[in-house]
């Protein structure tokens, strides 16, 4: 990454002066956390060319190998209590929708409630984590794949990247500076009905997973606290704030995330 062009991009933005471009790093997200715990301003901002620990929702890794993806970790002090912020990765979507849509003229889906999809395949990722008490700050990470054309075994039935599903060579450093713009107004922004229209989970069936077992389910629609509102074959409904879903269909059908699952 290119820290100079990217300030250049975000020439007269308050956050230009914040962002920060390093080579390879363990986890974007890990290097804010520790800056907000030394009351870094928001708008604080890390990308790497390479991640050695990049992470993933529910545990898992997120592929990250040198100067083909985008990866970018910012500060936020939403002053906000966490109860008020279940909408935030949500939100986040919204804002890398708009900026892939800006930058590159494609529109992305979004596979409830944090992946990134195009062509039934996996383009990136969110994490949100939050840090501190009652009003805590907000780390969100974003991964876009951009330019990667291979991808290793185990997630090439499910990954692409903007370059291997629409031939564009988009330029990180652009793509960022979108993306910083629109999260510098989050939560001004009508997000549910950007949402909807993007999630390709809904009218899907679903397998909602719990401590009690699994269940199956069809995605009706998102609430407007980003909870994933599903009807079982009885009829009830329950809305499901928290979890994974993976797309029936998705992925390739014999992948264990060819079901939207939703972990409880
Ligand atoms: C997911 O797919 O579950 C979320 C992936 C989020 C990956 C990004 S890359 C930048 C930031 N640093 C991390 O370690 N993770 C996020």
């Amino acid at each position: 990454m290119n820290e100079q062009l990217l300030k250049n991009l975000l020439n007269h933005h308050p956050w230009g002066e914040l962002v920060n471009c390093e080579g390879t790093v363990g986890s974007t997200n890990s290097l804010v956390k520790a800056l907000a715990l030394q009351a870094a301003p928001e708008g604080t901002a890390v990308l790497a060319d390479a991640q050695t620990a990049g992470r993933g929702r529910l545990g898992r890794s997120f592929y990250s190998p040198n100067g083909s993806g985008l990866y970018l970790s910012v500060l936020l002090r939403p002053q906000k209590p966490a109860q008020a912020l279940f909408d935030l990765t949500a939100r986040v979507a919204v804002a890398v929708c708009r900026a892939v849509e800006a930058v590159c003229g494609i529109a992305l889906s979004v596979k409830w409630v944090n992946d990134l999809c195009l062509n039934g395949k996996k383009l990136g990722g969110i994490l949100t984590e939050l840090v501190g008490g009652a009003v805590p700050a907000a780390i969100v990470g974003i991964g876009i794949n951009c330019t990667q054309t291979e991808f290793p075994e185990d997630l090439r039935s499910i990954a692409g990247s903007i370059l291997s599903e629409t031939g564009i060579t988009v330029s990180r450093e652009q793509l960022a500076a979108a993306i910083l713009q629109q999260l510098s107004c989050l939560f001004d922004v009508d997000w549910l009905p950007y949402y909807r229209a993007r999630c390709l989970t809904l009218g899907k069936e679903v397998r909602v997973i719990s401590a009690d077992g699994q269940r199956k389910a069809v995605a009706l629609d998102v609430t407007d606290t980003a909870a994933l509102l599903v009807e079982y074959p009885d009829g009830s409904r329950e809305a499901v704030s928290s979890g994974e879903v993976s797309v029936r269909g998705l992925y390739g059908y014999l992948d264990e995330r060819s079901y939207h699952e939703v972990k409880l």
